[in-house]
């Protein structure tokens, strides 16, 4: 099976990928949004993904998740039996297989609280169907009570104590963030795709996401990053993508990145 480890020589060239995205091009009728995109994330770290507005960065993490078929191109994620395609999987398939992601533009159940936001996030680890939701029987009161418990768990983890009774849509912005990255996270995830998490933060609370980012980290979860706020971006990244116009234009740490004529040129314009 192609690996995009051979094409890659910034990274360390022998370690494991835990998803590596093959020559991925999406195309939205005339519009190319991702171009022969080739890419890899390695475990424990953080990858980020950047470019300005339009270039594709959403469309590929929306191939990824199974959101939009790739129209052409492999996406592999190694799983205990080995590399996995997955670019033809749905989504709910893609999230049991450890990936979970948060949206650009908010999606929670603005409507529920913000435990029962978390509950949906576990549902796919559960057992009870909708016979045993009406039938009740003691092993889905007991069931019920764990997943309480473990929902609980993840508001804490993500600074959301306190917060469970609240209705989500009446929680500040950068709470309603936190709340998605709860969700995501108690779906079990191995790798977390976070699509601009801090849009729309002051800068104490994007220091609060950072230190959030490293404690997923710490936690064993590998992260794939979106985000605008290049202090964000510079500060946690270990390896960094730049895409523009659907193309990947440049890939490096973040100082190798930060000094390129092309990410400048990219960002500033050719005046710059
Ligand atoms: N569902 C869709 N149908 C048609 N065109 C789309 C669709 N989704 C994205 N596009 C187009 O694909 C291109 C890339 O969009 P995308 O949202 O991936 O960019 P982005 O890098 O995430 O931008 P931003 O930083 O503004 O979020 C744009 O030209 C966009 O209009
Ligand atoms: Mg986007």
């Amino acid at each position: 099976m192609t690996s995009t480890s051979d094409l890659h020589t910034g990274q360390a060239a022998n370690a494991e990928a835990l998803l590596e995205v093959c020559s991925v091009t999406k195309r939205f009728g005339g519009v190319t949004a991702v171009r022969e995109a080739n890419l890899k994330l390695m475990p424990g770290k953080v990858t980020s993904l950047i470019g300005p507005n339009g270039a594709g960065k959403t469309t590929l993490f929306n191939a990824i998740t199974g959101c939009i078929p790739a129209t052409s191109g492999q996406i592999l994620v190694r799983t205990a039996q080995g590399l996995r395609r997955i670019e033809q999987l749905r989504p709910d398939r893609i999230t049991r297989l450890g990936i979970a992601r948060t949206f650009q533009n908010i999606r929670l159940f603005s409507n529920l609280t913000v435990l029962d936001n978390v509950k949906v996030g576990l549902h796919p680890r559960t057992r009870a169907g909708m016979f045993g939701a009406i039938l009740r029987p003691p092993w889905v009161t007991r069931e019920e009570a764990t997943i309480t418990r473990s929902a609980m768990r993840y508001l804490e983890f993500c600074g959301l104590e306190g917060r469970d009774g609240d209705v989500a849509g009446s929680l500040p912005y950068g709470y309603q963030r936190r709340l998605e990255i709860a969700r995501a996270l108690a779906t079990g995830p191995r790798l977390l795709l976070l699509d601009e998490p801090a849009a729309g933060m002051n800068p104490a609370e994007s220091r609060d996401l950072l230190d959030l980012i490293r404690k997923i980290l710490e936690s064993g979860v590998t992260v794939f990053l979106i985000e605008h706020d290049m202090r964000v971006v510079m500060n946690i990244s270990d390896y960094i993508y730049v895409l523009d116009h659907g193309e990947i234009i440049a890939e490096g740490t973040p100082a190798e990145v930060r000094s390129n004529p092309r990410v400048i040129e990219a960002y500033l314009g050719s005046a710059h």
